[in-house]
């Protein structure tokens, strides 16, 4: 099969696109056909080695201390249940299902083999490339906004960096559960972040986010824009701060009213996820639709932190 190659960390001309001997399935796997995939700022950060502050040393021991152990990244899919373990009872071949991969990536290449508990059907209404774009944004915008912070209608939510993967799906769940949203984007991205719900835009190169007068019941820095003191200045009396791109400091004193860390890849998320795209409740945003031979061109625009929403594989 063809995959997409990190062999060693690097600029985004490490990528290499070659022939491989296809995964097989073990008792309780199943072998899918990659329809979609995305490529994320994980895949960039992992390619680079780039991390957010005092995660470099943990993340190299988890990844690879000197190349990356597993050479195929990417860490969402949506496909065709090719071949099923002996053990695997609920699943079949043909099945259209979508999930993530965590640490096992390997979804920049033409078929992975995953866990057939983790692989959710997908609604015949959704398409595989809004499948494999709903998924990295959607399940950690899910999750900080159910899980680390309680939105619902009336509450006022300022999201910082709203044009991104995570952002995009951040605007729509809140604006979704009745939330007052406050997006904050470059002027070029504000009409978008207007489309997908915010009430109110914030152009953040003219308006410097720390110089906001008014105050969140949730305030999301999905970029890492805002320290733990401005981002405190910025809340209510019960407000809390969501750090989604915390540093390893902000990690150890996210205590109390400042939440930060990993968003788990829950199936149950990605199911409702998909629900919620099917009912036409989120719309992913997609910059481009990719090949297997622009991964690399993807990594570079990656990295240039101007990506609008997801790029989509289709290998
Ligand atoms: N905690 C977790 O589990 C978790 C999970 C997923 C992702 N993350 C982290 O979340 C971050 C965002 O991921 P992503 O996929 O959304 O990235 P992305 O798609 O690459 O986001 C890029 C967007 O951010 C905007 N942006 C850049 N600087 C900004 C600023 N100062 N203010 C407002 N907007 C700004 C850019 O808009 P302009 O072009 O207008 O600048 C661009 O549209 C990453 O650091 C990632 O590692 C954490």
């Amino acid at each position: 099969m063809r995959a997409a190659l990190v062999q060693q960390y690097g600029p985004p001309d490490v990528v290499r696109v070659a022939d491989v001997s296809a995964p097989t399935p073990g008792r309780d796997e199943v072998l899918v056909r990659v329809r979609a995939a995305a490529v994320t700022v994980a895949d960039a950060r992992i390619r680079g080695s780039r991390f957010p502050r005092g995660f470099r040393l943990l993340a190299r021991l988890a990844l690879g201390v000197r190349r990356p152990r597993r050479p195929i990244l990417g860490g969402v899919y949506s496909g065709v249940v090719e071949q099923v373990g002996p053990d695997v009872t609920t699943l079949s071949r043909g099945d259209e299902v979508a999930g993530m991969t965590g640490t096992r990536m390997g979804t920049h290449a033409e078929l992975v083999v995953v866990p057939a508990d983790r692989a959710v059907p997908k609604p015949d209404g959704v398409s595989h490339e809004d499948a494999a774009a709903v998924l990295f944004g959607g399940t950690t915008a899910l999750h900080y906004l159910t899980r680390r912070a309680e939105v619902g209608p009336g509450t006022s939510v300022l999201v910082v960096g709203a044009s991104g993967a995570v952002g995009t799906a951040v605007v729509q769940l809140a604006a979704h559960r009745g939330a007052t949203v406050t997006g904050v984007a470059s002027a070029a991205n504000l009409d978008l972040v207007r489309r997908l719900g915010a009430h109110h835009v914030v152009d953040y190169r003219t308006t410097p986010v720390q110089e906001l007068t008014g105050r969140y019941d949730v305030v999301v820095d999905v970029v890492g824009a805002l320290s733990t003191r401005a981002g405190r200045r910025l809340l209510t009396d019960d407000g809390v701060l969501l750090l989604i791109t915390g540093t390893f400091g902000q990690s150890l004193t996210s205590v109390g009213r400042v939440r930060s860390g990993p968003a788990p890849e829950k199936p149950q998320d990605v199911a409702e996820l998909l629900r919620l795209v099917a009912e036409g409740a989120l719309t992913p945003v997609t910059e481009s639709v990719v090949g297997l031979d622009d991964v690399a061109a993807s990594h570079a625009r990656i990295d240039t932190g101007h990506k609008v929403g997801n790029i989509v594989l289709t290998p």
